[in-house]
């Protein structure tokens, strides 16, 4: 299939690359770089050994987006591009809704215009707030907590009424829950800019030696050792989760789907099993909970196993153990390439889709 791949140069956007041309579909990106940079893109052809035609731009710039829709003949669109950070769209709720909720509406007011009725979006299992009852199915009541969480959940309403309205739209909903590690090879992963919010490159960051320790949010949940309990899943899985979506999609209508693993690990167990991977001591200490945590939240994946025929392989060893060679390989993430001399900037030229001699950025 030929998939435009909006946010391609992100953390799950360029796993997922690889798994889709690893099965050898087609694919183009579109991405803005505000939250990455060019060196995965080029980390994935390394990978494939295929190439990725992308263009630096805007989802919400509506007349360069047609631009990409006029140039190419898309299949199906696999919507990653937004913004996910929990803490940050408190502070800027307005960017977070505009982003993720217009973001979205321009992409599908160019699908409807250009015929590409065949989506698949990025939603999270935040969707879900406080569960009531574990493990958590897509029949589970939504309630939100944060501006992040409602651009999500709004996004899932929105995509509901537009399959409803008009049964030519197959759109396919995939809630997440927490997605980690990284390619096997250690060639691409999690670069989080600044302080990381989540866990994981957290506790790799403390075994690479950027920070002290670890601050344990919690140690009196009422879960086995007092830590809060995640569904980690490893982001190849999670990519290959979406290779299945998007091979299912005709005449699927509108599907929600989990991709977890439907078991829990506390924060104590992942430093346990970080330091065994890493063979490093990850110190950490408790502090006092972060306000909005949940205790516990992990998937029923039986619905994406069944409809999909999909399955998340790695287990929570792997998970680390190919976050760590990631970090290892990579201290600094991708800017470790820049450091080398490679330039990486994107500049306005490769944004102007108006010459036809620079119609995209390939990479080299
Ligand atoms: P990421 O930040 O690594 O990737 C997002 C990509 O989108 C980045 O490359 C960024 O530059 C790009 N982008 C942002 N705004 C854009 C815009 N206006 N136009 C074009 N490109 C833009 O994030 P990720 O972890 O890969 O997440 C991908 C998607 O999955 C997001 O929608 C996120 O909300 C969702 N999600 C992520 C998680 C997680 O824990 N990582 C969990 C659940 C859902
Ligand atoms: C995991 C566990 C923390 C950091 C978030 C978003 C969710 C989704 C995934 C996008 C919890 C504890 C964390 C730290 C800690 N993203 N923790 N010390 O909160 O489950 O989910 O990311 O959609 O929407 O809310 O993930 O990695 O932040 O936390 O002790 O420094 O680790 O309390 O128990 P979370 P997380």
């Amino acid at each position: 299939m030929n998939i435009l791949v909006t946010g391609g140069a992100g953390y799950i956007g360029s796993h997922t690359l690889v798994e889709l041309l690893n099965e050898n579909h087609n694919v183009v990106v579109v991405d803005n770089f505000s939250n990455s940079s060019e060196e995965p893109l080029r980390r994935v052809e390394k990978l494939t050994g295929k190439s990725v035609r992308y263009y630096a731009c805007d989802v919400l710039d509506k007349a360069q987006m047609s631009k990409v829709f006029i140039r190419h003949k898309f299949d199906a669109v696999i919507h990653f591009a937004g913004l996910k950070a929990v803490g940050e769209s408190f502070e800027q709720p307005l960017n977070y809704f505009t982003t993720n909720i217009s973001g979205t509406l321009v992409l599908c007011e160019l699908m409807a215009e250009f015929g590409v009725k065949n989506l698949v979006f990025s939603s999270s299992a935040t969707v879900y707030g406080t569960p009531r009852q574990l493990p958590i199915d897509e029949s589970f009541p939504t309630s939100v907590n944060n501006p992040y969480g409602q651009s999500k959940l709004s996004v899932e309403f929105l995509l509901k009424d537009l399959a409803r309205c008009d049964e030519d739209w197959n759109i396919t909903i995939l809630r997440y829950f927490n997605p980690v590690g990284a390619h096997p090879s250690g060639e691409i992963g999690e670069d989080p800019k600044g302080v990381p919010s989540n866990i994981l490159p957290y506790i790799a960051q403390v075994a690479i030696g950027k920070f002290d320790e670890v601050k344990v949010f919690g140690g009196d949940y009422d879960t086995e050792d007092g830590t809060g309990v995640r569904d980690y899943i490893h982001v190849v899985d999670l990519a290959r989760g979406h290779v299945k979506a998007i091979e299912h999609i005709k005449h699927s209508g509108l599907k929600t789907y989990n991709l977890g693993t439907g078991k829990g690990y506390s924060v104590m167990e992942l430093i346990a099993t970080y330091e065994k991977v890493s063979q490093r001591a990850i110190p950490f200490s408790i502090c006092a909970r972060r306000e909005g945590d949940v205790a516990a939240c992990y998937s029923s994946p039986d619905y994406a196993e069944k409809s999909l025929a999909w399955k998340a392989c790695y287990g929570i060893e792997d998970m680390l153990r190919h976050s760590w060679r990631w970090q290892s390989k990579n201290p600094d993430g991708y800017r470790c390439a820049y450091d080398s001399g490679i330039d990486n900037k994107v500049n306005s030229t490769n944004s102007d889709i108006n010459s036809n001699d620079k119609i995209y950025a390939r990479v080299v």
